[in-house]
């Protein structure tokens, strides 16, 4: 079998090697410095000793970017709060390229789109293009409700578009309503046949856990190339649908063991979002299947950076800055700022029983919206975590 070279379009030194990054097949690997030195990268000042050795990577691989918070579909757990009106401000098309351009300065990779939606931003195909124009590759996650000619044109550009999807017929999860799945079922298929790599985002809650096996069998039988289960976070409007809405304790401990059972041999590819990995680890997987699969916690502040409409960043979507730091000053920030430092700290901080877990450095204490959200702690433990639900019934 004839066996194709990946096409290596972008590289960039970390204190380890580097990052490379193709997009055919599309990936992302960590290499070392000598893969580095073959692709003719000789040296970097982050491969002196004393420097680049700080434990998070030189800039973010991937940067999640909500370029509206205008979203007509009024979901009613949407984390961010997202309103058909514009509410505050939102950064003007200048604003934004100049930002894209620092990131791609950096060395961020991907940027994922969304919003709100952000096809209601009537300049959003000169972001998509300018995106292109700086080597930054466009991703896109949207509602699909108005996929006609001129979506389908920019979703040309996308490296991946994920259409929001929680159940299969009708709207099963807690963002849905009825209707929505045949208008998202008819983009998918539109684009399909554009040739955009097309795949499903279902956010996980109470109701639509017994419907994954669906949700699957769906994205297989259209020829989707991915399906991304994000779990119901406690963040904008999902604050005050959590606790009816999350999933229990018995069902977080089932998930992993659930999606096993109804994987199906295709093409497709399952992915979990950090917040999920404590429900993986709970299954006790050998550190070196994690390590192949990078399996890996909270990314918040090193491999992710998160950006809201007005401009401001986090360490991920789900958290605020309270300093409400700009993205424009990404370059200096990226490594003084109080909050993805606190991000970065956890493992460091963590207290028990994430402090003698043996996945701490892979899983790194968990979700911290979650964490936020039932003890308002920024280091405590993830108390949907398996072991620290176990743990806090045996200390009680
Ligand atoms: C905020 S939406 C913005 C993009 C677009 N408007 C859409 O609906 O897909 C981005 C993704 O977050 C998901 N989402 C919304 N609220 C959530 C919550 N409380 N927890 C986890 N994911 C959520 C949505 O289903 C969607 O896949």
């Amino acid at each position: 079998m004839k066996t194709e070279r990946p096409t290596i379009d972008r590289a960039r030194c970390e204190s380890f090697g580097g990052i490379i990054a193709s997009s055919n097949p599309p990936f992302l690997a960590w290499v070392d410095r000598n893969f580095m030195r073959q692709l003719g990268y000789d040296s970097s000042p982050l491969w002196e000793s004393g420097t680049g050795q700080q434990g998070y990577l030189s800039a973010p691989t991937e940067v999640h970017w909500a370029v509206t918070n205008r979203c007509s579909g009024g979901c009613a757990g949407c984390y961010m709060d997202s309103h058909p009106l514009r509410q505050g401000a939102e950064l003007s098309l200048g604003a934004l390229k100049a930002s894209l351009r620092q990131l791609a300065a950096m060395g961020v990779f991907h940027v994922a789109l969304g919003g709100g939606e952000a096809f209601e931003r009537e300049d959003f195909s000169e972001i998509v293009s300018y995106c292109r124009e700086v080597g930054l590759v466009p991703n896109l996650t949207t509602n699909g409700q108005t996929i006609g000619d001129r979506e389908v044109a920019i979703c040309t550009l996308m490296g991946q578009v994920n259409v929001s999807v929680d159940g299969i017929g009708t709207h099963y999860g807690v963002n849905g309503r009825s209707g929505e799945f045949e208008k998202a079922f008819t983009a998918l298929r539109r684009l399909k046949k554009a040739g955009v790599q097309a795949g499903i985002n279902c956010v996980v809650s109470r109701n639509n856990f017994p419907l994954l096996a669906e949700v699957i069998g769906f994205a297989a039988d259209e020829g989707l190339n991915e399906v991304e289960f994000l779990k119901f976070k406690p963040s904008g409007r999902g604050r005050s649908r959590y606790r009816g809405n999350a999933l229990t304790q018995e069902m977080i401990r089932e998930f992993y063991p659930r999606l096993m059972r109804v994987q199906r041999p295709s093409s497709l590819e399952l992915k979990i979002d950090c917040s999920f990995i404590p429900a993986l680890l709970y299954h006790r997987p050998p550190k070196v299947d994690l390590e192949k699969c990078a399996a890996a916690g909270c990314e918040a502040g090193n491999l992710l950076l998160a950006v809201t409409s007005d401009g401001t960043f986090s360490g991920c979507s789900f958290v605020d800055n309270s300093d409400r730091e700009q993205i424009a000053e990404i370059g200096s920030r990226w490594h003084t700022s109080r909050h993805l430092q606190r991000f970065r700290n956890c493992s460091a901080k963590a207290r028990e029983p994430c402090r003698s877990c043996g996945y701490l450095e892979v899983c790194r204490c968990g979700c911290r919206a979650t964490a936020l959200f039932y003890d308002d702690e920024f280091f405590g433990p993830d108390p949907e975590c398996p072991f620290v639900a176990d743990f806090r019934r045996r200390s009680h």
